[in-house]
């Protein structure tokens, strides 16, 4: 395993990617991007909104091709990779997406439950068995014959989460875990970030814009902005950034260019064609 803070060892590293390029239209979202994520470690990366975090893991299990660049998974490209073959590659993967939706008409049991059922298509002898496990490691067993309606949004993010490690994962991929929780929901989430990194030995990626969670939780980090990597290293050397976009970033104040724009638009009744 990688040491926290030492350079990465390519080999170290089960998931890469090289020189990502990726527009959409006239709009350049990715602009080169090379990254290795360290095996059995947790990779957090930071940036404003927009920026393309949720396009690059996108990347990373074939949901999006590059416009240029590369994709790797334990040394094998994968962003040529057709459908087919492109399966069993991600079945490595565990997805927390961002909008990690349950299916209301089905229970959290079987929920939990449809990747296995959709990878064999039928149900696997130690399906219950398997489940039970799972909704063990995010604490909600006793939901097992629950409806979604009836958890709460952290509740419905940790069922999402036990449904991404039920085919037990090798990368498990987080896009903003703890968007819209309050304080305390979001800890029992990064909780369960550094739990399963633990008992699952996952390699784990996590995209976030919340800094308590992000510190918490990361061995390693890296800062996109404007489609580049501004910085990638340890937490440390983050707090230790000189870079005026992390260290703004990290300070949460907006570029002087931002706030000009803002204040370029006067928020006056005319505007609204006089109607406030
Ligand atoms: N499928 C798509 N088609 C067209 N444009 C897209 C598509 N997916 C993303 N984009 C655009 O790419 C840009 C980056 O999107 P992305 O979702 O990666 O942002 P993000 O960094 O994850 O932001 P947030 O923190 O708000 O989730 C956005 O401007 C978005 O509108
Ligand atoms: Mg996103």
């Amino acid at each position: 395993m990688t040491p926290v803070g030492a350079p990465i060892d390519a080999n170290e590293a089960p998931v890469r990617i090289e020189d990502l390029v990726k527009h959409f239209g006239r709009q350049r979202v990715l602009r080169g991007i090379t990254l290795s994520f360290p095996r059995g470690r947790t990779t957090v990366v930071l940036g404003p909104s927009g920026c393309g975090k949720s396009v690059m893991l996108k990347h990373l299990v074939g949901l999006l091709k590059p416009d240029k660049g590369r994709v790797y998974y334990e040394g094998e490209r994968i962003d040529m990779l057709s459908e087919r073959r492109l399966a069993p590659v991600r079945r490595q993967f565990g997805f927390l997406f961002q909008q990690g939706a349950l299916f209301d008409s089905m229970t959290v049991a079987e929920n939990v439950a449809f990747p296995l059922r959709e990878q064999s298509g039928e149900p696997p002898y130690d399906e219950e068995a398997r489940v039970r496990y799972v909704l063990r490691l995010v604490g909600l067993e006793q939901m097992y014959d629950r409806y979604p309606s009836e958890l709460s949004g952290g509740q419905q993010k940790r069922i999402a989460l036990a449904r991404a490690v039920v085919l037990r994962p090798k990368v498990v991929l987080y896009d903003e875990p703890t968007t819209g929780l309050d304080p305390i929901r979001s800890d029992v989430i990064n909780e369960l970030i550094l739990k399963l990194k633990q008992q699952l030995e996952v390699t784990s990626i996590v995209v976030t814009h919340d800094l308590i969670s992000a510190f918490k939780v990361a061995d390693h980090m890296v800062m996109l902005h404007e489609g580049k990597v501004v910085l990638e290293g340890s937490p440390e050397e983050f707090r230790r950034s000189e870079d005026p976009v992390v260290r703004r970033f990290l300070r949460g104040e907006a570029s002087e260019e931002e706030l000009r724009a803002i204040r370029s638009v006067g928020a006056t009744s005319a505007g609204f064609g006089g109607a406030i």
